[in-house]
């Protein structure tokens, strides 16, 4: 499908690398030139982008959805990554046309992203497939409800921040130890990709794979029980729910 990026800032131009061929139209020059500089095409106004795309990624921020009024007669399909922004409202602005919503995150950056979608009625299963496969070199997919987008939000969109925390965590722990910075990130990179790794190779349960690890009065257990003394894993889980709440809360602007 040709698609089309409204808005070039990280995430649009995050999409547009993993893409390689689209148009894009933002307001801001540079964002422009950029798109030239990386063999996109661009759009001098909303008309010629509409005219050009069978499909149009809005990749602008929530607060400037009102660029979508200009879309009542597109006839295209309207995919929006646009966080708390919901099918209907965005219906409510440009009026029923064939929608899907994803919800991606920053590693889009390296075609990685997990991203969350939804869609209306107006999108069949052939358009759908059609729209991934269009999104394919950008990451995996994975289909949420409506009403569980805040939570995927907060799950996916916000929570690589919580693991380059972590990976940021176990460097200053290797520093600590006395390793140099270098071979403190190699350690930590290495160690969260070779377990992610493990996991998704690995069919049971996750908890199980952390006893693979325990041996009896032996250095994980001692490990283990520090982190269970600072509650480790309730305070990812509340981080978490926290971070759906905020999302809640910006939905409702
Ligand atoms: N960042 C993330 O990790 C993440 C994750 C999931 C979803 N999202 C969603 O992705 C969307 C984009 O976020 P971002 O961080 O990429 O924002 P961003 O860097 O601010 O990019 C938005 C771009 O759109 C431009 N723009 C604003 N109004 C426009 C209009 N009417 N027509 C054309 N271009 C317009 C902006 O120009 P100006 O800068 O001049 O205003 C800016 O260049 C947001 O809706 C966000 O909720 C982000």
């Amino acid at each position: 499908m040709r698609v089309g990026i409204l808005g070039f800032g990280n995430m649009g131009s995050a999409f547009g690398r993993c893409l390689k061929e689209a148009i894009v139209y933002d307001i801001n020059e540079e964002k422009k030139k950029l798109a030239l500089s990386l063999g996109l095409g661009v759009a001098n106004d909303l008309e010629f982008l509409k005219g050009e795309s069978e499909l149009i990624l809005v990749a602008v921020k929530p607060k400037d959805k009102g660029v979508l009024e200009n879309f009542k007669d597109y006839q295209g399909v309207i995919v929006s990554i646009m966080a708390g922004v919901s099918i209907k409202e965005i219906e409510k602005l440009c009026g029923r046309k064939k929608i899907v919503r994803f919800m991606p995150n920053i590693n889009v950056l390296v075609g990685e992203a997990l991203i969350g979608y939804s869609k209306n009625e107006l999108v069949d299963e052939n358009l759908l497939e059609e729209v991934l496969k269009t999104f394919k070199n950008c990451g995996s997919f994975v289909e949420v409800r409506e009403e569980l987008m805040d939570s995927f939000t907060a799950l996916c969109g916000s929570s690589p921040a919580l693991i380059f925390e972590l990976i940021d965590a176990l460097i200053l722990a290797g520093l600590r130890e006395g390793f140099d910075y270098k071979t403190s990130r190699e350690i930590a990179v290495q160690i969260l990709l070779g377990s992610a790794k493990l996991v998704k190779e690995f069919e049971g349960e996750v908890r199980s794979l952390t006893f693979k690890v325990v041996s009896p009065a032996g250095t994980t257990a001692e490990m283990l029980t520090e982190l269970e003394r600072r509650a480790f894993k309730s305070s990812i889980v509340e981080a978490v729910r926290k971070a759906t709440q905020r999302a809640k809360e910006l939905s409702k602007r």
